[in-house]
């Protein structure tokens, strides 16, 4: 960094930030929540500060004019992914969410990626009932979710929901990219979708292994889970791409390792800048399966967390719920008929900031940001739970209140909504804000038309976060009890 700054001449400045110690740089000051000491230093250095984790220095940006200018103005530039042990083992390096390599070919990757992705979701459904194949899996699976709440509840008469609703969810993925759902019960698929808190953690901006090569190394459970995680999941996709391989029919498209064959196949994969080879376009179904489930669960982990914690705002979804649709099955285009449903959902992403970073960034040129120089492959992290909780931009941000989505006819304040930043923008935008804004919502009217979530008499909830990459809550139980208005599909 400071060689990048001295070859440029003296006239460019580096971003302020704190002292650093060396070999570790600023590791042990970001303590169990780096998103809120990122707070607490942007007090005193402003929106964009320079930090050092190892001897890796790393930009920080706060401030939705900053993520902005980041995301969107200067995007190109800020468009690159840093080389992060831990992320280099999914699809085996080929994955291109995480790869080192921005350019052209990326581009083409994650056009195919997203084509493959919408032709699935929008697809036409086997049901006259269901507008399209997503509806159809997540009906399936939230219709499946329901039965077994309702047999833990009576058979335990309280139970954590976590593994419930990673299966469910994962099975909307797994329907998507084989073709296939799983029992809740079934080995195989619980070994992988029961993605531990260790890997969690190690997967956060800021785990030392990523920053301090040599503790690669080391034995630890939080440096190895990773590892053995993607591994795991590598092996559980590969023998669901072979066995696509040789049941492959190009006239009868199943699902997206389908469609990816096909790509292979038709040579969609080169342009006149770019090319793909096979392997590299089968590997996106790594991403998207990565990407899909975890990161709904945990939306979905925290959604129910929030209705049980404040259970006038579970009545009033109900109450939303049985005086819109009625007894009718929920369904996406249900959506605009439900602000109120709509306001808790965002207020969920707001104020859980459950993805407080986006995945690391990386500059793919010398720029400038807010009069600062940033060389080329200058790591940069993105502070979205600091926007979700700016007070310049929201009221009482501690607060946790749908209503601040709704304007005086109730209706959804959807230039607030934009404000919500939990899918990132721009460049690196996730692909699947369609489809998990649709998931969720289906699996929250679905759930609560039929069953009334309680917590646990006398029980005491926290919704303090486990800090990784993506942040759970700490483990809570719930009961659920049939409604008498709800539908019975
Ligand atoms: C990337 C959030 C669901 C596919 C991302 C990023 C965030 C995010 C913050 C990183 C953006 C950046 O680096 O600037 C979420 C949230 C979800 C969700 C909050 C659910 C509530 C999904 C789903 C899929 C998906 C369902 C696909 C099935 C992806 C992919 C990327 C990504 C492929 C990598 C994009 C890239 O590197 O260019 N997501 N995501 N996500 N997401 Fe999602």
């Amino acid at each position: 960094f400071v060689r990048a700054l001295m070859s440029k001449g003296r006239k460019q400045v580096s971003p302020p930030g704190p002292w650093s110690f060396p070999i570790i740089g600023n590791l042990l000051q970001l303590g169990d929540h780096p998103y809120l000491t990122f707070i607490e230093m942007r007090k005193k250095y402003g929106d964009v500060f320079l930090i050092k984790l190892g001897m890796v220095p790393v930009v920080v940006v706060n401030g939705m004019e900053m993520v902005k200018q980041v995301l969107l103005k200067d995007g190109e530039h800020f468009a690159g992914r840093p080389k992060m042990h831990t992320f280099s083992f999914l699809a085996e390096g080929k994955s291109f969410s995480f790869s080192v390599n921005y350019g052209e070919s990326w581009k083409l990757h994650k056009k195919i990626a997203s084509n493959a992705l919408r032709t699935f979701s929008k697809a036409e459904a086997k049901s006259s009932t269901c507008s399209c194949l997503l509806e159809e899996h997540v009906i399936e699976e939230v219709s499946e979710l329901v039965k077994v709440f309702a047999e833990l509840t009576l058979k335990k008469g309280s139970f954590d929901p976590r593994n419930a609703i990673t299966c469910a969810v994962a099975n909307v993925v797994c329907a998507l990219c084989f073709g296939k759902r799983y029992d809740h019960n079934d080995e195989e698929f619980l070994r992988i979708v029961k993605t531990n808190d260790d890997l969690l953690k190690a997967s956060s901006a800021a785990n030392p292994a990523d920053f301090i090569p040599c503790f690669r190394y080391l034995p630890l459970r939080i440096i190895n889970a990773p590892r053995e995680f993607y591994q795991a999941l590598n092996e559980f996709i590969a023998l669901h791409v072979q066995d696509h391989l040789t049941t492959y029919d190009k006239d009868h498209m199943r699902d997206i390792t389908d469609a990816l064959i096909n790509t292979c196949h038709k040579k969609y994969a080169t342009t006149k800048t770019a090319t793909l080879n096979d392997d590299e376009i089968i590997s996106t179904v790594n991403d998207l399966f990565g990407a899909g489930f975890e990161t709904v669960s945990t939306c979905l982990y925290w959604s129910f967390l929030y209705l049980i914690h404040y259970p006038e705002i579970q009545a009033k979804i109900q109450e939303e719920i049985d005086g819109n649709i009625g007894l009718k099955p929920p369904r996406f285009e249900d959506r605009k008929m439900l602000p109120y449903t709509e306001a808790f959902i965002n207020e969920v992403f707001r104020h859980a900031s459950f993805i407080p970073f986006t995945i690391p960034h990386c500059t793919t040129a010398d720029t400038t940001l807010n009069g600062y120089f940033i060389p080329r492959n200058t790591c940069t992290f993105i502070n979205m739970y600091q926007v979700n909780h700016d007070e310049t931009i929201w009221d009482n941000p501690s607060l946790f209140s749908p209503e601040r989505f709704l304007n005086e006819n109730g209706e959804l304040n959807k230039s607030l909504v934009d404000k919500v930043l939990i899918f990132g923008m721009g460049i690196r935008k996730c692909l699947g804000e369609d489809v998990a804004r649709n998931e969720v919502f289906l699996f929250i009217a679905m759930v609560l038309q039929q069953l009334k979530l309680n917590k646990c008499p006398r029980a005491e909830l926290d919704l303090t976060p486990t800090y990784g990459l993506a942040m759970k809550p700490k483990p809570y139980q719930l009961q659920a009890e049939p409604r008498s208005t709800g539908s019975a599909s």
